[in-house]
């Protein structure tokens, strides 16, 4: 699929690195796996906005590195998230038909195949990060420390937990479940791209790209309640069908649009604590406050 950029100010360079990495990916050539590969790939290029990995490559961009050097890592990123699309669809989650404008894994391939596609993925992220990015042996061991820690309990799984256990209580339950779910995993990607290109402390990386993720999460309730699904290419209103603890839910669509927008100003001021040059880093901010996909 040729690369779809999401918007103008979108960094196309990063974007094309991204999907041409994707696209040439071996995932196994045994024919014998042949169907399940197939769906591994139906669901990876099926072209999402490549949001993490295009943050893990500006990142290492804004720190004077290469950003094809950081590429197995982004992609590592996007295969685990990509595995948390197709189990987050199953019927025993939340029961989608449609992503990436596509019918979701399971509705193409059968539950059983679309569970092991995301198993699949999940694993094989962790075969490029440790066996084709390169670095010092200790940032790699920090960035997949990093990968591993994010998409965990206490990462995108321990918020698809509270998801689904639907007893988000107060704003803080509210907060930690979109910062678990969703945020983590924005946050490995900027942290990675930063351990990777050498960066000593990550600290104000994890500031910015934790406000990013909680952003990104507000942004994906508000589109849920009031977005396009041919725009978004996934269906809307569920969140409010299956009685989702949401920002929309808790604080109303204008309470959730006045958080966002906060929140993407402190994400800005976030982000002026980064050394270097970070336009493509402001520029992907931007674009995910006001994204309508
Ligand atoms: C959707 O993520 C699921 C969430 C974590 C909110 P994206 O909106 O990044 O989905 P794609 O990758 O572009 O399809
Ligand atoms: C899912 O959140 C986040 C993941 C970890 C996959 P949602 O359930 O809100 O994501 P969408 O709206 O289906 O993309
Ligand atoms: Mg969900
Ligand atoms: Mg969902
Ligand atoms: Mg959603």
């Amino acid at each position: 699929m040729s690369p779809q950029r999401p918007d103008a100010a979108y960094p196309a360079d990063l974007l094309k690195l991204v999907e041409d990495y994707l696209f040439a990916l071996d995932l196994g050539a045994d024919r014998r796996a042949a169907r399940l590969v197939e769906a591994m790939r139906y669901s990876l290029l099926a072209g999402g906005k490549r949001i993490r990995p295009v943050l893990t490559l500006a990142t290492a961009q804004s720190r004077g590195a290469d950003p094809a050097r950081v590429l197995p890592a982004a992609a590592a990123l996007e295969l685990i998230h990509t595995y948390s699309l197709i189990h987050d669809d199953l019927p025993a989650i939340d029961d989608d038909t449609l992503r990436r404008g596509r019918p979701t894994c399971h509705v193409a391939f059968g539950e059983d195949i679309a569970i092991l596609a995301g198993d699949g993925l999940f694993a094989e992220a962790f075969t490029l990060l440790l066996g084709s990015q390169e670095g010092t042996p200790e940032a790699l061991l920090a960035a997949a420390a990093e990968v591993a820690a994010a998409t965990g309990v206490k990462g995108m799984v321990g918020g698809q937990y509270m998801d689904v256990a639907g007893d988000a209580a107060d704003d803080d339950d509210l907060r930690t479940l979109h910062a678990l779910k969703t945020g983590r995993l924005i946050e490995a990607a900027v942290v990675c791209g930063a351990v990777l290109s050498g960066a000593a402390d990550v600290a104000p990386y994890r500031a910015f790209a934790a406000e990013v993720g909680l952003l990104f999460q507000i942004v994906d309730d508000i589109l849920d309640e009031a977005g396009d699904e041919g725009e978004l290419g996934k269906s809307v209103g569920k969140d409010r069908a299956q009685h989702k603890v949401t920002y929309v839910s808790r604080f109303g669509m204008d309470g959730a649009r006045r958080l966002a927008t906060r929140s993407g100003k402190r994400a800005h001021e976030r982000l002026a604590a980064l050394p270097g040059d970070t336009s493509d880093l402001a520029a992907l901010t931007a674009y995910i406050r006001r994204r309508r996909r």
